[in-house]
């Protein structure tokens, strides 16, 4: 498996996994305009050219973890966690302080996966998403952290 950046030639298939795995997925656009983004990081996980899951972060203060994603078949894995790794190298290029991110109160997968990798909640945003559930913002910081056993293991 190999991590590189988003092109347009993935699109296709990015929008095929977001579409499958969110309620709400992001318009192609939404892709198109990170991948051209200066201070950002879209990046794929890509095997034999299918693309198992993608993550979209940008910041430079501060990285906000925008969208991370992994096709159901494939997670369990260490996809989630090698992609998140890289957004962890970016942030410490970016020289931010910290990163952040938005998930659903009832998404308790992923609030393991952040809370096992360093994030820790730290507010709820009431109402966040379309259907009314809130998000629990969750933080990390970029430098000083000890490194987790999923980064070091990525
Ligand atoms: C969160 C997500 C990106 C993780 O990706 P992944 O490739 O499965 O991640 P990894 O294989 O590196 O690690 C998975 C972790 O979740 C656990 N896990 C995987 N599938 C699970 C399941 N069905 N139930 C409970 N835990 C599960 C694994 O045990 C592992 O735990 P660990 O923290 O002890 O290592 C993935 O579950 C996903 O795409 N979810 C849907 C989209 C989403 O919620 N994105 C985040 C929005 S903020």
């Amino acid at each position: 498996m190999t991590i590189r950046p988003m092109t347009e030639a993935d699109l296709d298939q990015v929008m095929e996994l977001e579409r499958a795995v969110f309620l709400h997925p992001w318009r192609r656009s939404f892709f198109l305009s990170d991948i051209n983004r200066p201070q950002g990081s879209t990046i794929v996980a890509v095997e034999d050219g299918f693309v198992l899951g993608y993550a979209v972060a940008w910041g430079t203060e501060e990285t906000h973890l925008a969208n991370l994603a992994v096709s159901e078949s494939e997670r369990g894995k260490g996809v989630g966690s090698k992609l998140l790794a890289e957004v962890v190298a970016f942030a410490q290029r970016s020289k931010a302080e910290s990163m952040y991110l938005e998930v659903r109160v009832s998404n308790t997968i992923a609030r393991k996966f952040y809370a096992n990798r360093g994030f820790v909640p730290t507010f709820l945003r009431k109402g966040y998403y379309e259907n009314g559930e809130d998000a629990v913002i969750m933080e990390r910081e970029v430098e000083g952290e000890p490194q987790t056993k999923s980064e070091a293991r990525g």
